[in-house]
This record gives C-alpha cells, structure tokens and sequence, in this order.
C-alpha cells in the first residue's frame, strides 16, 4: 500500500470542502425529526438523501425499513458497504440521520432547519447531533476515495433520538451488515473544538413514570389546606428526598464510578458554567471531580410534570400528580438495576402515606472503551496528527445504549466512539452548530485511522 501524507489528505479534504459542507447542509434541510414519526415519510426522504449520497461515493448503499419488536413498521435505516479487499480488515461506521425536534424555533436565532454559517461553526438542528456523524464519515470516504485499504460498511440509523427500539431485531436480521473489526461511532464528540477526544466511555439510561395520589377527588384548598397537602406539594417532597444536602444523589443501589482509564483532565468550573449558560448563582451540585459527576456517576433529572398550569389556575387541593423521571446510570450498572433501585426508594419514600404509583419506561446500558485496543492507539494518532495536539480524552454523560447491544452480538470488534461535537454544540438545545474547524480535523483524522487499520 503506497503511502499517503497527511497534508496528501488535508489537501484532498479541502479540495472536497465544499461538497462535504453542502452535504451537511441539505442534510439538515430534511428536518428528520424522529420524534415527529419514526415510520413518517420525512423519515424516509432523509434516509434516501443520505443512501444517494453514499452511493455516489461508491458504498453499495440501501433504505431498509426496520421491524419493532411487536411486528410493526419501524425506522428507515441506511445500511451498505464497499468491500476492496476480502482480506482487509473491515470498518463499520455509525452515525445516526434522525435528530432531535425543534420544540421553540423563537429560541433560535437562525432557521433551525437551513444550514447557517457564522464565522467557524455551521448552526441548524443535527449539524452536530448527528449529520457531523454524517459528513465525518462521507468525507473520509470522499479524500479517500480509491485508496481505502479497508473494507467500509456503513449504518445510518433513523431512531437513535427515541432510544432505537427496533435495533435488536434489527441486527439480528442483518447480521451479516454489522460484522466488522472496527466500530467508528461518530455520534459523540470533541474535548473543545481544538482538542480531539476518543470517548472513554457513555452512561447507561432507564426513565420511570410516577403519579403521586392524595385524594380520591380535588377539593377546596380553604376549606380543607391544612391537614392536607396538595399532591404536586407532595411530589417536590418525593423529588427533593432523593437528594442529600450537597445535591448529591441519597438512592441506594445506583453505583458510582470513576472515569474509565483514569482522569487525564478534570472538567474546568468556568467552561462547564459556560457551555452549560448556569446562571451565577448557581452552586453546583454533588462531590468529587466535575468528570466523574458528569460521567460516571447517576444522575436523575425530572424531564416532565404534569400539574395545572399557573395561568388558570383556582384554590383547589391537586389530587394527584405526575411526573417522569429520567436517570443516568454509571457506565458499567445493568439499568433494570438502577431502574428498579429507583422504583424501590420511591415506594419507600412516599411522603405522609401518599400512594406512589411507579410505572418502568426503556433501559439502555452504558459503555466503556477498552483503553488497550489497537484501534484505540491507532485512533489516538491519527487525531494528533489531525489537530496538532494530543487527544484529551472524555467520557460522556449521555447515551448510545445500541453500542453494548452491538458488542453482545460481535464481542471481538473493536468500538471506537468519535464524532463531531464540542462543548458549544448545543446538542438538543436551541442554536445547535458544529465546529467547521473540527469537521475537518475529525474527517482528516478518521481518513488517517482508516489508512492506519488497513495496514
Ligand atoms: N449524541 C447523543 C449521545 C451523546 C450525548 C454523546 C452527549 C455525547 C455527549 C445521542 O444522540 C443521544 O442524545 N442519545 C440519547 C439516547 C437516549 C434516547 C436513549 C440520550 O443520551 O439522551
Ligand atoms: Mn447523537
């Protein structure tokens, strides 16, 4: 295999720049919003979109709709490959097409859905979260181009956001379209737009639904406040009991963990309260490293409620009430664990004999790298010869649960989690936006991993 030089494939990238750019821009144009309607025709444009655009790349692409585990229709997924060399190692690369929904477009100050440049960062919901995933990967096929040395298969995936429930089946019915030696999840991302990171690893998740009851009918809040409390009262009782003075999680049965390989940096305090806009005042919650909070230990947030609104509101005593709770779990806990450790402190907990009623939603297991993999050392160089510096790398609070679903079924591969993101992405937020700067170092990196693996 002849050698190319690094500034060979930086030199090709830009000569492709704007193909890649424009790629990701009509990508977010489809506004592939899964939680719109997984099997929705939106869905399947998107999925033809990028399946056309791998295709014109040489991949031997194709839209299958999935099957959900209770035989209904499910997501348009984008699976094919490019084989050059039967005895060459094989690459699958992951991203996933869907993204997440646009609740408040007034938040924005760009169209969400047309792909703005201001100076360094492209803005429009999935620049990042995941069409960076997208074009990471499509670009490094395209400076590629002939000179692969690798085998490629390709998923795109069309319900990552709502948790992949029809990934199983699917898997298991296209195995064939997942076997590899090298996984390339490019749905996580940078240390900053600057520093390139491998992720270390991800946090599991699980969710519950809890309705709180009090009484069999409202009643007046005058005539009977008092001996009584409301039941949105008495859920922030619920709520608050799962934390001790420090904001620390109290829940017995949810595991904590250290970052995976070790703490090479701790999060700084000024950037976290930067990148997450935390107002002042605010004291920041729990103990020891902000890296281990935010990565490795669990976390509960309450992701809704359902209690009269303020506006129309009248002296009345809420019989019942309803929230859902959404739990991050430590990398390496089985989430039916955590689930049911959760379920159990808040049957026990129920404030002055409420009936806590508490209804189990999805799990989704976390993950750890293998730090002593040989694609992790090749991975790790070719982003420093990317971006200049070395990686710093990262473990993520978020979720990829199909990741160990994926390894359960081809234990030997080898998963490589990247992607296009950095602390100002705004992921799920409004003003989402990629780092220009980043996409480009990332695609010249996984152009040089690829190379890297072929030898
Ligand atoms: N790209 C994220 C996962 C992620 C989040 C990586 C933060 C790095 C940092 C992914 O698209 C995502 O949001 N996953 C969901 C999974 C859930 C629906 C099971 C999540 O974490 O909420
Ligand atoms: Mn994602």
């Amino acid at each position: 295999m002849t050698e190319i030089t690094l500034d060979e494939i930086r030199s090709r990238v830009d000569q492709h720049w704007d193909a890649i750019v424009d790629l990701l821009s009509h990508k977010v144009a489809f506004a592939a919003v899964s939680a719109k309607g997984i099997t929705g025709d939106h869905m399947r444009r998107s999925a033809e979109f990028v399946s056309d655009e791998l295709r014109k790349l040489g991949v031997d692409t194709r839209v299958v709709q999935s099957t959900n585990p209770d035989g209904t229709p499910g997501a348009f997924e984008v699976v094919g490959s490019k084989i050059v060399d039967d005895d060459a190692p094989t690459a699958l690369l992951y991203a996933h097409h869907d993204v997440q929904p646009v609740p408040d477009p007034s938040q924005w100050n760009t169209d969400a859905f047309t792909a703005t440049t201001k100076g360094d960062r492209l803005f429009g919901r999935g620049a990042a979260d995941d069409g960076g995933g997208i074009a990471i990967h499509a670009g490094s096929l395209l400076a590629l181009g002939e000179d692969l040395g690798v085998n490629i298969k390709v998923f795109f995936e069309g319900e990552e956001e709502m948790g992949s429930p029809s990934f199983i089946p699917f898997i298991k019915a296209h195995k064939d379209a997942f076997e590899s030696d090298v996984i390339i999840v490019a749905d996580s991302g940078n240390w900053s737009d600057k520093i390139p990171s491998l992720t270390t690893s991800l946090r599991g998740n699980t969710a519950v639904d809890v309705i709180v009851r009090v009484l069999g009918h409202p009643v007046h809040s005058g005539q009977f406040g008092g001996p009584i409390l409301d039941a949105n009262t008495v859920a922030a009782m619920l709520i608050s009991s799962m934390y001790d003075a420090d904001g620390s999680l109290q829940i017995p049965g949810l595991k904590c963990q250290e970052p995976v390989g070790g703490l090479q940096q701790d999060i700084d305090e000024t950037t976290l309260r930067h990148d997450a806009a935390v107002l002042p005042s605010w004291k920041l919650t729990g103990t020891d490293s902000l890296a281990s909070r935010l990565w490795t230990k669990p976390s509960v947030s309450v992701i809704g409620f359902d209690a009269h609104p303020v506006e129309g509101s009248f002296n009345v005593l809420a019989d019942s009430a309803a929230f859902r709770l959404s739990l991050r779990t430590a990398p390496s806990q089985r989430p039916e664990e955590a689930q049911q450790a959760l379920t159990d402190f808040l049957k026990q907990h129920a404030p002055f004999g409420a009936v806590v009623e508490v209804k189990p939603l999805e799990n989704g297991m976390g993950w750890a790298m293998d730090p002593s993999s040989e694609a992790v050392h090749d991975a790790q160089a070719a982003m420093t010869q990317a971006f200049g510096v070395e990686p710093i790398n990262k473990g993520e609070g978020g979720s990829i649960p199909f990741i160990p679903e994926l390894q359960k079924l081809f234990p030997q591969a080898q998963v490589l989690v990247t992607g296009p993101e950095d602390p100002q992405s705004n992921a799920h937020s409004p003003n989402e936006s990629i780092s220009l700067y980043g996409l480009r170092n990332n695609i010249i990196a996984e152009a040089l991993l690829m190379r890297a693996l072929a030898r």
